[in-house]
């Protein structure tokens, strides 16, 4: 008679905000914006006025760690610690934090503690890790803000290590968590997990060499895709983290998985040594779990009921947890001393013949044959085990490269701890950014070449004076004021929000490989930088007590003058705001193949390349726009300024929809409104470019790009066009213009705002 429901007067036909078909439902197609609004103060509950940084200095980090190396020994109930000992989950969660790290946009990575959203909290690949957070949750909630859940992942995972007894090459605090799924990643088009049917459509299909795998007929001539893997992606499966532990496809070929691996692990930025390290380094500890068939696994967190309070994949076989656990559902222990750093991966690797074999779940894992078993189990100390790896593993030894540097591994153990430890430095810390953003007392003192390193300045920077003197200096050095705002925008808008990597300090657009980029107009650049080294030496050699102008201040400078100058040609009397403060990179400081990852392959904001088959340039616009961490109001106003200043890469008119080019006037928008003229597209690229004709008389008026037209087809966007076309839009326009200009142009000063 008490039963609630039965008093419960709610009509059943109620539904609410949020739900029903949606705009990206009927309009698949529709160029989607929310990209440019995540992360907001709107969605973070330490609103806009917390400084992440300045907290973490309060953190009793040695207490911290301390409270971390503690847990791992001390076992609950509810998710028992093999072998005693929580290590190889947390350096698993650790790795899987970081690992979705992709070097062609820098997204991914363990820099925003999204583990904890969707998809990464739901993933194949991530099953169990629910419960190693949650193990961490009494750390998080003592320590409170002054540790993100980002940070606190990969430091669990150093200390694991070190509790392990390896010694790690240090840690560097400095993520600050995000409170939303980041929608920005592209992690593929495949609607099914571990499907991977979209990513390799590419390529043909090819045939596997020769199994050679000692003593066993598996993996021979099996046809595989030749397997072109789409960019930016760098896992071989929808949910997978890199690649199938099966081999791939479950094709139990350990030369095709190396294949697999090493493009995989390239696109996370590790070469075949510090791949070979990892892997090996990472499965000397711990086990892999499957207990039994995955038909006991329920929902992953996502798809779980409310009861289950974000925990996924409810097990039902036996205990469903401790020794009836199923992860992956393979069933290997690695060496005989899961819970302490050794060399009996590589000792093991190389010492038996390795025969196919099914886990108990039914997945391909190799058993070492004629072997003894010597593998402890995790929770019956009667129980040995035969030696077993997964078909990843056996890659180290059966493709031919791995396999010269595994056997230096396993008769040099020191080059192995080296290498890992340098590794897995790096694969924690390859998306925090520069080192100017590091925190804590465990940075090391070494500078890496990837940390992407400018020398300090140890200088007098250059006063309001010399800024002044040299505005007019850069503006009369015979330039077209468009050459220099199109230099300064292309050495700042190399930053990527992802990675925090690239951005004008440093000027590594005077330095190879940026200084012969395509998108960088070479001669154009060249002609601009001879005379603005030309201005930044006469400066130089007039100076006494060292101070000195750097190139990279002189070139956001030059933009800077080339801006303020375009306004007060326009009747605006406005001065944009300068800092001075940046050094110049060695060429020697910068590696080549690891800047190439910053080149703009389409860029609207400079009007250059084309769509793909895979995307629109308006879509490459969104996304450049999101890595340059703008707002649809500032990448609107930025095209409308960037092409009133006529600053596209080759000179070309497109989208410079103005009679008076290089003044910063609200032309772009008020032209691009204009209903007397109609737009058609043009030319043998269909879609591509078009015209603006004259509605009445046919005369042709302007030449646009998708980057252009897109202000004024999709809605949103001509939202915010019309704000700056209005009568009353131009003085708005300046000043967001400067605002949203000198933002970009700051992107990687950490030392003036984190
Ligand atoms: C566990 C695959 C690379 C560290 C596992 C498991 C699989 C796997 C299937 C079992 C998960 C479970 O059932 O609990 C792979 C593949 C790799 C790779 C295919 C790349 C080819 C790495 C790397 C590291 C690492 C680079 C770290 C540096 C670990 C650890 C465990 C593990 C510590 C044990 C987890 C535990 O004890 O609970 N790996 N892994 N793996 N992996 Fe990897």
């Amino acid at each position: 008679p008490k039963c609630p429901v039965a008093h419960n007067a709610t009509p059943a036909d109620y539904s609410v905000a949020g739900k029903g078909t949606r705009n990206k439902d009927w309009w698949p197609n529709q160029l989607k914006l929310n990209i440019l609004r995540q992360h907001t103060p709107v969605t973070d509950p330490f609103g806009a006025e917390f400084n992440y940084a300045e907290a973490f200095k309060s953190l009793d980090y040695d207490a911290l760690k301390k409270d971390i190396a503690a847990l791992m020994t001390d076992s609950q109930d509810w998710w028992p610690a093999d072998f005693g000992h929580y290590g190889g989950l947390f350096v698993r969660m650790a790795w899987h934090s970081a690992g979705t790290y992709r070097v062609f946009d820098g997204r991914g990575g363990g820099g925003q503690g999204q583990q904890r959203f969707a998809p990464l909290n739901s993933w194949p690949d991530n099953v169990s890790l629910d419960k190693a957070r949650r193990l961490l949750w009494p750390i998080k909630q003592k320590y409170g803000n002054k540790i993100s859940w980002a940070d606190l992942m990969l430091l669990t995972g150093n200390v694991a290590l070190e509790s392990m007894g390896f010694k790690t090459f240090g840690f560097a605090g400095g993520r600050e968590d995000t409170w939303e799924a980041d929608e920005s990643v592209y992690w593929g088009n495949e609607k099914t997990w571990l499907g991977n049917d979209i990513r390799y459509a590419a390529g043909s299909k090819g045939v596997s060499g020769p199994g050679a795998v000692s003593g066993d007929e598996h993996g021979q001539g099996r046809e595989i895709h030749n397997r072109e893997l789409e960019k930016p992606l760098a896992a071989a499966h929808m949910g997978l983290i890199y690649v199938n532990p099966e081999g791939p496809d479950g094709n139990p070929d350990p030369v095709a998985s190396a294949r697999d691996i090493r493009v995989t692990f390239s696109r996370m930025a590790m070469n075949d040594e510090e791949t070979v390290a990892l892997i090996a380094g990472g499965h000397t500890f711990g086990k892999t779990h499957g207990a039994s068939t995955s038909e006991h696994v329920g929902e992953e967190p996502e798809g779980a009921e409310l009861e289950q309070q974000g925990f996924g994949w409810s097990n039902t076989f036996n205990s469903g947890k401790g020794p009836d656990t199923i992860t992956s559902g393979l069933e290997v222990i690695w060496t005989p001393t899961p819970t302490k750093w050794s060399n009996h991966f590589f000792e093991y690797l190389f010492k038996f013949d390795w025969e196919l074999t099914k886990s108990p779940g039914g997945a391909n894992q190799w058993v070492a044959k004629n072997a003894e078993p010597t593998i402890p189990d995790p929770y019956d100390a009667n129980k040995k085990h035969l030696p077993r790896m997964l078909t990843s593993d056996l890659a180290l030894r059966f493709d031919p490269e791995y396999e010269k540097i595994s056997r230096r591994f396993l008769e040099h153990p020191d080059q192995f701890a080296d290498v890992f430890a340098r590794a897995w430095f790096k694969l924690l810390h390859r998306d925090l950014g520069p080192r100017a953003r590091y925190l804590g007392p465990e940075i090391p003192s070494e500078i890496l070449t990837w940390q992407d390193p400018i020398p300090d300045v140890d200088y007098p920077v250059i006063n309001a004076d010399d800024v002044a003197a040299l505005k007019k200096d850069v503006l009369a050095a015979g330039l077209d004021p468009a050459d220099l705002i199109f230099v300064a925008w292309a050495s700042a808008s190399t930053f990527r929000g992802g990675d925090k990597r690239g951005g004008a300090n440093g000027a590594r657009i005077a330095l190879a490989p940026q200084r012969s980029w395509p998108a960088n107009n070479p001669d154009r650049l060249n002609k601009v930088l001879t005379a603005l080294e030309s201005v930044q030496k006469k400066f130089n050699d007039a100076q006494s007590g060292g101070k000195k102008v750097s190139l990279a201040d002189l070139i956001v400078l030059a933009g800077t003058a080339a801006v303020e100058k375009g306004a007060n040609d326009a009747g605006h009397s406005i001065t944009v705001p300068f800092t001075p403060g940046r050094n110049d990179a060695l060429q020697d400081q910068t590696d080549i193949t690891s800047v190439n990852h910053l080149e703009p392959v389409v860029d609207g904001f400079r009007n250059y390349g084309q769509s793909t088959q895979h995307a629109r340039v308006e879509e490459f616009l969104i996304d450049k726009a999101q890595q340059l961490t703008l707002s649809a109001p500032e990448l609107t106003v930025l095209v409308g300024g960037l092409r009133a200043l006529n600053a596209n890469w080759d000179g070309s008119s497109y989208g410079v929809f103005t009679k008076r080019p290089g003044q910063l006037t609200n032309d772009f928008f008020v032209n691009l409104l204009d209903m007397s003229t109609q737009w058609t597209a043009i030319g043998g690229t269909k879609g591509e470019t078009f015209e603006g004709t004259d509605r009445k008389t046919g005369e042709k008026k302007w030449t646009a790009t998708r980057a252009d037209l897109v202000f004024g087809s999709q809605a949103e966007l001509r939202a915010i066009a019309e704000v700056y076309g209005s009568a009353d839009g131009e003085q708005k326009f300046v000043k967001d213009f400067v605002k949203a200009w000198t933002k970009v142009m700051e992107l990687d000063r950490f030392d003036l705002h984190r």
